[in-house]
């Protein structure tokens, strides 16, 4: 049976690990699956959309049939531009239930011939999310294991420019409030 091309849409500010998790799931399952970044979402994105193309990038280098892209406008347009026969979106809870369920319909609604497919990424992940992640970042708080590991510098790099990666390598380096406690002692 073809498969054909999926699409993955999101924001991903930033990639979780529960969004790789699903990408490597759903590159399991479809011929080609599109990840595409929403361009011009009315929030205010903590990282750019080339900085989440080139995380995205970086992060699914190993998947050959996923690949990054960007979208403006109706999902569903850019979903008959390439030729995707599914949406793909994570449900990680019930509460995330309500708004995929209204989305799914207004999409089909506006293009009833794409057909909205649900996965649950691992457990482990379900209650991970960028908005949390993006909260707990700027609190000075750990995400280690929320995010891959690149995800965590550009974190680090974003919330503390002074931050650098030494010798290419992630550094345990101490958080802000950790840091501020030191130079004041
Ligand atoms: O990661 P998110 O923010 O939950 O993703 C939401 C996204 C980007 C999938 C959704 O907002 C979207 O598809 N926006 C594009 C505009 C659109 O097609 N709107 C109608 C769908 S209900």
């Amino acid at each position: 049976m073809n498969k054909g091309t999926a699409i993955y849409p999101g924001s991903f500010d930033p990639p979780t690990n529960g969004h790789l998790d699903l990408i490597e799931r759903g590159s399991k399952i479809f011929d080609e699956l599109v990840v595409a970044i929403l361009r011009n979402s009315e929030k205010v994105p903590m990282f750019s959309v080339p900085e989440r193309l080139e995380m995205l990038k970086k992060l699914t280098e190993h998947l050959h049939n996923v690949r990054i892209d960007t979208f403006e406008g109706l999902m569903v347009e850019y979903a008959k531009s390439i030729d995707a026969m599914c949406v793909l979106r994570g449900i990680r809870a019930i509460s995330d239930y309500e708004y995929e369920l209204q989305m799914a319909l207004m999409n089909r609604k506006l293009e009833p011939t794409l057909e909205t497919v649900f996965m649950m990424p691992a457990d482990k992940y379900s209650y991970v999310s960028s908005r949390l992640v993006r909260e707990v970042a700027r609190a000075g708080g750990p995400v280690r294991g929320l995010v891959p590991e690149y995800v965590e510098q550009k974190l680090r790099e974003k919330i503390d420019p002074a931050y650098k990666l030494q010798d290419s390598q992630l550094v345990e380096v101490p958080l802000r409030r950790e840091r501020k406690r030191k130079n004041r002692a």
